[in-house]
């Protein structure tokens, strides 16, 4: 029996420091047998980073996402650059372009910091978690003009129509799939999900965000995972199992975790 794995997850969010313990705890026996914990601010890095060490099955992604980057400085990066010397630190992200309120910060400040975090991944040779909202020009401007194609990645919450994967798939990159995909108004992306290889396919949750049906609005976990494997196998017209066994390959083969 293949196990599930969780590419996209922050359980060090707020919402679960009731049963954060517990939950991960769980997950083994109900079929999830790994969790990327993305850092997204720099405490959040910090936090990732300790679920790692807490947990053989957690391994963490650093980087700070784009309206987080604000205050961010050069000791930042070096921390994460020490700290991606660990095995248990297999990606640099969430990092990327979200433009959705503008200026927050401004596109100029996103984009440097986003070339950056590049450039420390391909110090760290380790794969990129992309975050992209509202950006799609800019997103694949920078990941080319910065030869993303070196360390490879995710497009993280993929949301882009199916004529925009091209461009994405040409850079060698994965696309995230999680709850949107269960939506009834998921249909931009359902079409992109039909279009996209099964061998660029990760599953992801983006919990405690983006729960998907019947939780849509609810506190997101791991364990929702089956929901959207449904949705996928019905789409791709695989197996569950199958789903299951070829996303968690996708997700070894890019992050190179271990069994
Ligand atoms: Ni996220």
């Amino acid at each position: 029996m293949y196990e599930i794995t969780d590419t996209h997850a922050h359980y060090d969010d707020e919402a679960f420091d009731s049963d954060r313990d517990a939950l991960l705890l769980s997950l083994k026996d109900k079929g999830i047998g790994r969790v990327i914990n993305v850092g997204a601010s720099m405490r959040g890095c910090r936090d990732s980073y300790k679920l790692s060490e807490k947990y053989p099955f957690v391994y963490a992604a650093l980087g700070v996402h784009p309206s987080e980057t604000a205050e961010l400085s050069e000791e930042d990066m070096e921390w994460i650059l020490e700290k991606s010397r660990d095995p248990k630190v297999v990606a640099i992200g969430e990092i990327g372009l979200d433009y959705h309120f503008p200026d927050d910060p401004s596109p100029e400040h996103q984009k440097k910091w986003f070339a950056r975090q590049i450039a420390l991944a391909q110090q760290a040779g380790l794969p990129l978690v992309i975050h992209s909202r509202d950006a799609e020009k800019d997103t694949a401007d920078v990941l080319s003009s910065e030869h993303a194609e070196k360390c490879g990645g995710v497009m993280h919450c993929y949301s882009y129509s199916k004529e925009s994967t091209r461009d994405f798939l040409n850079l060698g990159l994965y696309f995230g799939i999680g709850g949107v995909l269960t939506f009834k108004n998921g249909r931009k992306l359902k079409e992109a999900v039909e279009y996209l290889p099964m061998d660029r396919i990760l599953l992801e949750t983006d919990c405690p965000y983006l729960a998907p049906e019947p939780y849509r609005g609810k506190r997101n976990c791991s364990l929702y995972l089956p929901n959207v494997v449904a949705v996928l196998s019905e789409i791709k017209k695989l197996p569950e199992e199958e789903v299951i066994r070829i996303t968690t390959e996708n997700a070894k083969r890019l992050f190179a975790l271990g069994d």
